[in-house]
């Protein structure tokens, strides 16, 4: 085969076979193609797009580019969840110990915050001595043991997708749906699950700023899964302000806790169960969506799903104190309140500047290396809708004489619009696809 062929062909608008899809693949993760060769067609499919049986052969290849993660030795269905990031985006730290305490098995393969979105596992590593770089013999152990375990991606899962993703980000093609797709599909599937909860985030906040920019990406993504074999259900929710109060690590993972004490903010807490709910249900462990509910409520209300927590954290080699005593995580030195400049109503919240000033703060990454400030934090205390006097307080910044503090400040007030007309709230979840 000669790849300048499958450039053209792709350039002028017609469908690749699963062979040149292959051949790509194998050639491109084994260095015998050049990158500028590769660059060229994603390019050409950044700029045409791809079929639903490209992208099946495009994910299936990716996806055994290297380990793919064997769970047959549990009785029972293996659900994930997955969220394309958003800001103060802890769901996954309360979903999983209601899921799983309902009896669902998670292999939750999870990621570090960089840019303006926070990681799940930075956020975990708050908790002294919680380990996410656990091997997959123990991953699997853990898994089967406590019906969850929560770690980061290892250099076997996916190889061809690093590489690619690599070459994206410098050359312009990122933002591609059908190359957004497969990056997190084949990422996924190599866990070994039977099944996925998609969270596709829509607005201010997110990768995808529109209803209809979202929904392509849900739908596509739903489909990989649905040629894959695995059930896929994608709800689009709503990020246009932060989630919850806390953005930041330590300070989220006080709300994650508190959303198990069954207390925390209501946005947090209808996210975490309708998410739940649908894992619960997926797992074959309720008989509806309905039914999921009222058993991710009752995890709660029965203090199974926060002990399930303890339980995840001693065998993820972490202090479980900290359920009862949030002073054992790091905190910060210094407070810094942020004051309302008029009067009105809080039109909205710019919440990729509320992440960007947690980076000022040293609480996110700008680049991979950065270490991250675990105590450090930013408390939203006013949300879209409130009203507002002068010289209220809409924002605190929590900080251990961070250098970036003026930025963060600046930052802060430049996310938060003030108006004078009250605006309507507007539902979470915006709307949901499944398959069949
Ligand atoms: N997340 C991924 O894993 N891949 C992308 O391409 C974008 C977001």
């Amino acid at each position: 085969m000669i790849f300048q062929d499958v450039i053209i062909k792709k350039r002028d608008g017609y469908e690749l076979s699963p062979d040149e899809i292959k051949y790509f693949i194998d050639n491109y993760s084994a260095g015998t193609l050049p990158d500028y060769q590769v660059a060229s067609l994603l390019m050409a499919i950044f700029l045409r797009g791809m079929t639903g049986s490209e992208l099946a052969a495009l994910t299936h290849e990716m996806l055994h580019s290297g380990d793919v993660m064997d769970f047959s030795f549990i009785d029972g269905i293996k659900v994930d969840k997955h969220s394309t990031g958003g800001v103060g985006d802890k769901i996954s730290i309360p979903l999983a110990p209601i899921a799983a305490s309902c009896g669902v098995y998670i292999p939750m393969i999870s990621g570090r915050g960089l840019g303006h979105t926070g990681g799940t596992l930075d956020k975990l590593e708050s908790i002294p001595g919680f380990n996410v770089n656990i091997d997959t013999e123990n991953f699997k152990r853990i898994v089967q043991e406590q019906g969850m375990c929560l770690i980061g991606q290892t250099k076997q899962l996916a190889p061809a997708d690093r590489k690619i993703y690599a070459l994206r980000d410098a050359t312009g093609t990122v933002p591609s749906i059908p190359l957004i797709s497969s990056s997190i599909m084949s990422k996924k599937l190599a866990e070994g699950i039977d099944a996925l909860v998609l969270d596709v985030k829509c607005g201010s906040g997110a990768f995808m700023k529109t209803v209809e920019n979202a929904t392509e990406l849900a739908s596509t993504l739903v489909d990989i899964g649905y040629r894959a074999g695995k059930k896929v259900t994608a709800f689009i929710t709503r990020m246009d302000d932060p989630l919850g109060q806390a953005v930041g690590n330590s300070n989220e993972i006080i709300e994650s806790i508190e959303i198990l004490k069954g207390r925390g903010p209501s946005d947090i807490r209808q996210l975490t169960l309708t998410l739940a709910a649908e894992m619960i249900f997926m797992g074959n462990k309720a008989e509806s969506f309905e039914d999921g509910m009222k058993k991710a409520e009752a995890s709660i209300s029965d203090g199974s799903a926060l002990k399930k927590f303890g339980e995840l954290i001693t065998a993820q080699h972490g202090n479980a104190g900290v359920i009862d005593n949030y002073d054992l995580m790091p905190s910060y030195t210094d407070t810094v309140e942020v004051k309302a400049t008029k009067s009105g109503y809080i039109t909205s919240i710019n919440s990729t500047e509320i992440g960007m000033a947690g980076i000022e703060i040293g609480a996110g990454r700008r680049v991979v290396s950065d270490k991250v400030d675990h105590g450090a934090g930013i408390e939203v205390m006013m949300k879209s809708g409130d009203q507002v006097n002068k010289g209220d307080t809409i924002a605190v910044i929590n900080h251990n004489a961070s250098s970036g503090i003026e930025n963060a400040v600046a930052r802060v007030l430049n996310a938060y619009v003030i108006g004078d007309v009250k605006i309507e709230s507007k539902p979470m979840i915006i709307k949901e696809i499944r398959q069949g």
